[in-house]
């Protein structure tokens, strides 16, 4: 096992609103974490503008994020939250992951090949360095957990490939500098500077879908507003929603395997899983043989009775902007003091003058 400290890191683009997904698949698991881990827990503007350079209000949208993980629950206090541009760190050490990360990882990423679309030529080269600066933002605070959503595991994957060449390519350099510790990569124990992260990748909801279209990902891009519950959305929108989101006209079944071939029954499962803590055998047992005209309703009511204190004080802190920035500023300065040692280490490690 690697002689790391346990450290959690996560990270939410302040792109568009919050939705579900978002909510269950991250922000709440960020939540639980904070009883057992230090955390540090990032607005990524910095990866905003990969894909879309000028935004309408970005300080606006990275304050929304903040009240949500404080809404959520998070102490920012006992962890640290901040916004990612604070931390020159992320972006120096990003550059130096772009030097040992290799085109071809790049190309391959799933996500880059979605958002870039036909016209790869024409996307921004942040956007395919993007998986560079998110291992950036893992590593420069030798973060041994990150727990993400099922849409983030490639990128997660290659945040792993990057630690492991950076602690071979470097090994000899990791150990003049005396900063190397004992690092399980393989079968073999070398001495390396960065961890091997662990996504953390769990329960019910890792991947929450549209509600649409079971086949699709709930997501902030989605044109259609029915698609997805917002953490802005009140308690009638969410209502309405959940009534128009697509079905089919069987019973639910008593069982999960019963759920195999009905991503739209699934998804709705699933979310009544996640919201309630308890697992989809556990709704099934309860809602097995109804229709959806009964479960609907139920899933309604749960939706409303979880989201609604967080969307509430999401909306009151959003009043106290100078609260939000003074929590930014005060996390942002805690987070530098481990980002400056870390980049002091690897610019020994690399070779600088410094
Ligand atoms: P982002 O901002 O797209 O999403 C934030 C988190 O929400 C999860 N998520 C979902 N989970 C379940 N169902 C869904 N439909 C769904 N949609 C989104 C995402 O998996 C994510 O955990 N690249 C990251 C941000 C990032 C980051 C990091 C994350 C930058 N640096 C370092 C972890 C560590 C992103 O774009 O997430």
């Amino acid at each position: 096992m690697s002689a790391f400290a346990p450290r959690v890191f996560s990270g939410v683009q302040p792109t568009g609103n919050l939705h579900l997904g978002n909510y269950l698949g991250a922000i709440r698991k960020f939540v639980a974490l904070q009883e057992s881990q230090d955390c540090i827990y990032c607005v990524v503007d910095l990866h905003a503008i990969t894909a879309q350079l000028v935004h309408e209000d970005l300080k606006s949208q990275i304050r929304s994020i903040t009240a949500a993980f404080l809404a959520a629950g998070i102490d920012p206090k006992r962890h640290i939250v901040f916004n990612q541009s604070r931390v020159s760190g992320h972006a120096e050490l990003a550059w130096i992951f772009n030097c040992v990360a290799r085109i071809g990882w790049m190309n391959r990423m799933t996500q880059f090949k979605e958002k870039a679309g036909k016209d790869r030529e024409n996307a921004s080269l942040g956007l395919l360095a993007y998986p560079s600066l998110m291992a950036a933002d893992i590593l420069l605070y030798r973060a041994t957990h990150v727990p993400v959503g099922d849409d983030q595991k490639q990128h997660l994957e290659l945040t792993r490939d990057i630690a492991i060449k950076f602690n071979n390519d470097f090994s000899e350099r990791i150990a003049a500098a005396g900063v190397g510790t004992p690092v399980q990569m393989g079968e073999e124990t070398v001495n390396g500077y960065f961890p091997i992260t662990e996504p953390l990748i769990e329960g019910p909801a890792t991947r929450v879908m549209s509600l649409k279209d079971g086949a699709k990902k709930m997501s902030k891009s989605d044109p259609s507003d029915l698609s997805r519950i917002n953490l802005t959305d009140d308690a009638d929108q969410i209502a309405r929603k959940i009534k128009k989101a697509k079905t089919d006209p069987d019973a639910l079944p008593s069982e999960p395997a019963g759920l195999a071939g009905r991503a739209e029954a699934d998804n709705l499962v699933g979310i009544f899983a996640a919201l309630s803590e308890r697992s989809k055998a556990d709704v099934l047992s309860e809602f097995g043989g109804r229709n959806f005209s009964e479960f609907k309703p139920a899933l309604a009511e749960l939706a409303v009775t979880s989201l609604g204190p967080v969307t509430g004080e999401m909306r009151r802190l959003l009043a106290e902007p100078a609260h939000i920035d003074a929590v930014l500023k005060d996390g942002g300065d805690r987070a530098n003091e481990i980002a400056e040692q870390t980049m002091r280490d690897v610019k020994e490690i690399v070779g600088f003058l410094q």
